[in-house]
């Protein structure tokens, strides 16, 4: 399988991303806390040049607690402001105030020493597609300004929000790195949703989905679907599609079918919380 694409509007997200750059005093990067490696975008590392960063893990009411954690020891680690949220709800959103006066600590005291008080934070969100780039802005400013959609890419344009006397954000378009080299990182974006799901093929994508979900987190698919225990993928997407009665016309199993309900319950966090990769696995993505 080969996830590759390079949409023009991804190219001008980043040229426009360095273009505003110096008007900014923080980065702020949403990833999602199931893949925080797979769906950061490495851009941005080379892009940042020295400013702040802060690190959101968003969707972790989705993931794994106990690796979620271990990512954000990861990350602060490595320089970064984290906090995890739950943007639909709102959790921990309103400690990101907090977290961008910390991370802005250093600018707020240069720029008292110099007499300048209360010029705003101004901070730049950036975020692959699907992320929860718009629900987090949505509940960080507590008021509609960007739409949510549940399609990759609906972020576009460039737009300043004023959030408070405070605080300015800018926000960008979704980008996504132009070519995946490792397939890894391109699979784990297609579990998610954040990679169109017409650009790969869902039961291939879905019998490796469960592959992986079998050996770090055996028997949650067999539980949720009340079936019994099985194997082999193929044999497991049976089973869901005999107790779901998804069948084609001549009676058949369905189990392409079978597959995308897999793929939506496990998107839902039906299936339980998982992570999809551990800070251990980067040696091996890289
Ligand atoms: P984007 O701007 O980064 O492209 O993403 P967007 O905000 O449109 O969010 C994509 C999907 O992720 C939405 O679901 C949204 O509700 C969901 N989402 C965002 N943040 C969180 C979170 O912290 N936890 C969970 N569980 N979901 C989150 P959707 O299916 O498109 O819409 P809806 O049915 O939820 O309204």
């Amino acid at each position: 399988m080969e996830f590759q694409w390079y949409p023009g509007h991804m190219t001008k997200a980043k040229r426009m991303m360095q273009e505003n750059l110096k008007l900014i005093d923080v980065i702020i990067e949403l990833v999602d806390a199931r893949i925080p490696y797979s769906s950061k975008n490495p851009d941005i590392d080379g892009l940042a040049n020295g400013k702040s960063r802060i690190l959101l893990m968003n969707k972790y009411d989705l993931a794994d607690p106990e690796v979620v954690k271990q990512w954000m020891d990861y990350y602060q680690e490595k320089g970064f402001f984290v906090s995890k949220v739950n943007s639909k709800k709102g959790t921990g959103v309103r400690d990101v105030q907090e977290l961008i006066k910390k991370a802005c600590a250093k600018k707020i005291e240069r720029d008292r020493k110099r007499g300048i008080l209360n010029r705003p934070i101004r901070a730049m969100i950036v975020g692959i597609p699907n992320v929860g780039k718009s629900t987090f802005i949505n509940s960080f400013a507590k008021k509609a300004c960007t739409k949510t959609g549940n399609k990759p890419g609906v972020t576009k344009g460039k737009q300043w929000i004023r959030l408070n006397k405070n605080t300015e954000l800018l926000d960008t378009p979704g980008i996504l790195w132009p070519k995946f080299d490792d397939q890894n990182v391109g699979l784990r974006l297609a579990y998610i949703g954040s990679i169109k799901d017409e650009l790969f093929h869902i039961y291939e994508v879905c019998v490796l989905l469960i592959s992986y979900l079998e050996e770090k987190y055996p028997g949650k698919i067999a539980a949720f679907y009340e079936i019994s225990q099985r194997e082999e993928a193929s044999e497991i997407l049976t089973e869901i599609a005999k107790r779901r009665g998804i069948v084609k016309t001549g009676g058949e199993f369905d189990l392409d079918k079978a597959a995308r309900c897999l793929v939506d319950d496990f998107r839902a966090g039906k299936l339980g919380l998982f992570s999809l990769e551990v800070p251990e696995d980067i040696n091996i993505l890289k």
